[in-house]
């Protein structure tokens, strides 16, 4: 195998048709909805790097403080030959556990961005010639299936990207999880936790306005893709915290009555005036919710490691026999 190889599990048009299906799907339920994996064009994976740095969004800087701190317990804990990271964007953060795990011969890094997978590829191959670095384009979602790599396996799952999963999705996807882990491999898995509101919403509505066009870039994605004439800056990006469920609601929401079109679609989409598309969920946890996930999935929780905030927390979880 060449030390960088790009593997897609889904052909160009099955992405197509995936889009094609969602956007009919969301847009004529009732509340309208989108699922996020869309937000994630190349534009959107830079506008998702740039909100990793606003002063406001402290998740990135709160897991690479516990990633920092605990690379090396992890490196113990796991003995990691193959690390494989679902979601993997920009692969910066996870500089530090490659630093830390001695014995790794291959990194398979999995996302649903071809760009954000090259541009983070191109880079790592760069500073370190002696990895075997395997990228997927895929969606972890969906039968999502892994290269042949040595064992014992350390599956990564950073950034809280498990919030944007709705509770039967994570089920679903966890579940899926326990499926490819072999006794001795690991999921590491970061998760934000419930905070003061304030903190939260200010996270995903910072004052430079990153994370509004983030959101809104979901509809040039229809745009271009679809041949639809949504414009973006008819709607107001809305960030709400949801007290019940415990996450974080980001939703567009139409600033006057307006009809949008999608062609591909042979669809005429019609907000009323305030309507909101609900676009993304951002849960967030405690210890014993993400335990209770984790055991439900068949995975037990054997460490949880916190930054010195409290703020978000690693959890290390092996299958159970
Ligand atoms: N792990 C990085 C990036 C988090 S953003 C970090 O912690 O900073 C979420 C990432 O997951 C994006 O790169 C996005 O493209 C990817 N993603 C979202 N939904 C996905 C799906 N269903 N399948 C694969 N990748 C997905
Ligand atoms: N996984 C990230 C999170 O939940 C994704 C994210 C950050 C996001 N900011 C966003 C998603 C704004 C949609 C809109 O924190």
């Amino acid at each position: 195998m060449s030390p960088f190889a790009v593997t897609r599990t889904l052909p160009a048009d099955a992405t197509a048709a995936a889009l094609r299906s969602d956007v009919q799907r969301g847009l004529t339920a009732t509340p309208k909805q989108l699922p996020p994996k869309w937000f994630y064009d190349a534009r959107g994976s830079e506008l998702f790097e740039e909100i990793t740095r606003l002063p406001e969004y402290y998740p990135t800087r709160a897991e690479r403080e516990i990633l920092i701190d605990r690379a090396t317990d992890i490196a113990a804990a796991s003995s990691a030959r193959t690390l494989v990271e679902l979601g993997s964007g920009s692969s910066e953060k996870t500089r530090h556990l490659l630093d830390a795990l001695t014995g790794l011969r291959t990194y398979a890094p999995v996302d649903v961005s071809e760009s954000a997978l090259t541009l983070a590829g191109r880079a790592l191959l760069e500073e370190r010639p002696g990895l075997t670095v395997h990228a997927l384009v895929a969606d972890f979602q969906h039968g999502l299936e892994l290269p042949e790599s040595p064992g014992p396996r350390l599956v990564a799952f950073l950034g809280g990207t498990l919030g944007n999963l709705l509770p039967a999705e994570r089920a679903a996807f966890l579940g899926s999880v326990r499926e490819f882990l072999s006794p001795g491999d690991a999921l590491l898995l970061g998760t934000d936790l419930v905070k003061d509101e304030a903190t939260l919403v200010a996270a995903y509505d910072d004052a430079a306005g990153v994370t509004a066009a983030f959101n809104k870039n979901v509809l040039s994605v229809l745009d271009r893709e679809l041949g639809a004439d949504f414009d973006p800056d008819a709607f107001d990006h809305v960030a709400v915290w949801d007290a019940d469920h415990e996450w974080i609601e980001m939703r567009l929401r139409a600033r006057t009555a307006l009809t949008a079109k999608i062609p591909a679609l042979d669809l005429a989409v019609t907000f009323a005036a305030g309507e909101e598309l609900r676009t993304e969920i951002s849960a967030k946890f405690r210890q014993e919710t993400v335990r209770a996930e984790l055991a439900a999935a068949g995975l037990s929780l054997r460490h949880w490691w916190t930054d010195a905030a409290g703020r978000f927390a690693l959890s290390l979880a092996f299958p159970e026999d």
